[in-house]
C-alpha cells in the first residue's frame, strides 16, 4: 500500500472558477496561466476543467509540447517568449505565439529562418521592472518587429506588479496606455487580481486577460478578501489519514526541538503528510488543518514525513478520531468543510502560489472528473 497520503484535483472547481473569471470581464479572451505544471495542479489533469478558456499561457517550450500531444489545438503564449534562437523552430513547428521583451529576442527573430511568419506579444515595462521595454523604447521596439517578415501580427502586453494592493493599477495602465495609444493590435492585460478587483479598467482595455491563482481556488489578495468572498473553489485538495494517537500529561512535548509543550493532558494525532510532501516545514502550532471535517490545529514541528494535530476539538465536539481518520491539509473534506490553502500559506509565511506548486512528486494525485464538484465523492485513480 502506498502512504495514505493523495492530491485531489476538482475539474469541475476549475470550470466554476473559470466561468467566474468570464463573469469579471465578460468581453474579454481569457488566457488560462498554467505556467509551472499548471500552478503544481499537472497540465494534463487541469485540461478537462480549463478546456473552456480561450488559450493556455505558459514558459516552458515542453510544457506546450506537452500541451499539443494532449490535443489542444488552440492558442498557446509563451510569457516569457524564446529562451534561445532554436526555440523559434518550435514555435513555427507547433503554432506558439510569444512574449517579446528584450532586443535580444527581436534580434533572434530576424535571423530566424521560416516560411511560417509568427505572432508576437510585445512586452512593456510599465512599472513592474522585471521584463519588458521600457515605455520610452516600446515604439521604437513595435516599429523593429512591424519590419520583419518573420511576424505577421504584434499584440501589446504589460503586467501588474499592484493588482491585489492599495497601490492599484492606475498608474501602470497609464503608462501602457500612454505609450501603446495609437498601436494597433490586441492587448493582454490583467493577472486574477487585476480581473476581480479592477474589473472595469481591465475590460475596457484588455482583449485578453490572463487568469492564474484564481483558476486554482486560491485568493490573490489574501487576508484582505478570501476565495468566499470572490466566489471561487479550491481546484486542490490535500489529504492524508492518521497513522496514530499519542496521549500527552501535562509537561510533556511533540516533535523535534520539542517546541510544543502539552499545558495539559491532551491527545493528539499523528498525520502521514510532511516537507517531503510539499506541506510547509514552516508552519507553526496553531496553523489550522481538518481532522474528520472537524478543524483544528497543527502542533509541534512539520517533520519530513509526519505531522502532528490537536485533536481536543473533536473530543469536545464528540467526533471519534483514530487510526485512518481523514485529516485535510487544505481543501475540501469529505463531507464538505473547506480549509482555504490561503490560510495555511499565511500560517506559513507564504502565499497559495507557493503552496500548490511546492506538491511534492511523491504525492499521488487523482482528478476529481464529477460534475458536482468537491468534496461530493467519486475520484479516480491516482495517476503519479
Ligand atoms: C506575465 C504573467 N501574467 C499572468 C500571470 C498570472 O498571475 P496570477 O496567478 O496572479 O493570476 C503571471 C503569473 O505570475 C504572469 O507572470
Amino acid at each position: 500500500m502506498p502512504r495514505p497520503i493523495r492530491a485531489t484535483i476538482h475539474s469541475a472547481a476549475l470550470h466554476a472558477n473559470l466561468e467566474r473569471v468570464r463573469h469579471s470581464v465578460p468581453d474579454a479572451k481569457v488566457w488560462a496561466v498554467v505556467k509551472a505544471n499548471a500552478y503544481g495542479h499537472g497540465i494534463e489533469r487541469v485540461l478537462e476543467g480549463l478546456r473552456g478558456a480561450d488559450g493556455f499561457a505558459l514558459l516552458d517550450l515542453g510544457e506546450a509540447e506537452r500541451l499539443r500531444e494532449l490535443g489542444w489545438r488552440g492558442p498557446i503564449l509563451l510569457l516569457e517568449g524564446v529562451f534561445e534562437a532554436r526555440d523559434l523552430e518550435l514555435c513555427s513547428r507547433l503554432g506558439l505565439w510569444h512574449a517579446v521583451h528584450c532586443d535580444e529576442q527581436i534580434d533572434m527573430l530576424a535571423a530566424h529562418k521560416t516560411q511560417a511568419p509568427q505572432r508576437v506579444f510585445l512586452k512593456m515595462n510599465s512599472g513592474m521592472n522585471r521584463l519588458g521595454f521600457a515605455p520610452q523604447r516600446y515604439r521604437s521596439a513595435w516599429a523593429r518587429l512591424d519590419a520583419l517578415p518573420q511576424v505577421d501580427e504584434i499584440s501589446l502586453m504589460t503586467h501588474f506588479s499592484d493588482a491585489d494592493g492599495p497601490r492599484g493599477i492606475a498608474q501602470q495602465l497609464e503608462r501602457f496606455n500612454a505609450a501603446a495609444r495609437d498601436l494597433p493590435g490586441e492587448r493582454t492585460l490583467g493577472n486574477s487580481a487585476a480581473i476581480l478587483r479592477h474589473a472595469t479598467d481591465v475590460q475596457v482595455r484588455a482583449d485578453w486577460v490572463r487568469a492564474g491563482i484564481v483558476l486554482y481556488g486560491s485568493a490573490p489578495d489574501f487576508p484582505e478578501h478570501g476565495a468566499g468572498h470572490w466566489g471561487i473553489r479550491p481546484a486542490m485538495t490535500l489529504a492524508t489519514r492518521l497513522l496514530g494517537v499519542q496521549r500527552l500529561q501535562a509537561g510533556d512535548t511533540v516533535g523535534y526541538g520539542s517546541l510544543f509543550c502539552a499545558a495539559e493532558p491532551l491527545t493528539i494525532g499523528v498525520a502521514a503528510c510532511g516537507y517531503a510532501d510539499g506541506y510547509p516545514r514552516h508552519c507553526d502550532t496553531g496553523t489550522p488543518v481538518l481532522v474528520n471535517g472537524v478543524r483544528t490545529r497543527l502542533v509541534g514541528r512539520v517533520s519530513m514525513d509526519l505531522l502532528t494535530v490537536d485533536l481536543t476539538p473533536l473530543e469536545r465536539a464528540g467526533v471519534a478520531a483514530g487510526f485512518g481518520s481523514e485529516v485535510t491539509l487544505w481543501g475540501r473534506a469529505a463531507g464538505g468543510a473547506l480549509l482555504e490553502i490561503d490560510e495555511v500559506a499565511r500560517a506559513a509565511g507564504s502565499v497559495g502560489w507557493e503552496l500548490m506548486a511546492a506538491l511534492a512528486r511523491r504525492v499521488p494525485v487523482a482528478v476529481d472528473s464529477a460534475a458536482h464538484g468537491p468534496g461530493c465523492g467519486s475520484t479516480g485513480a491516482p495517476d503519479r
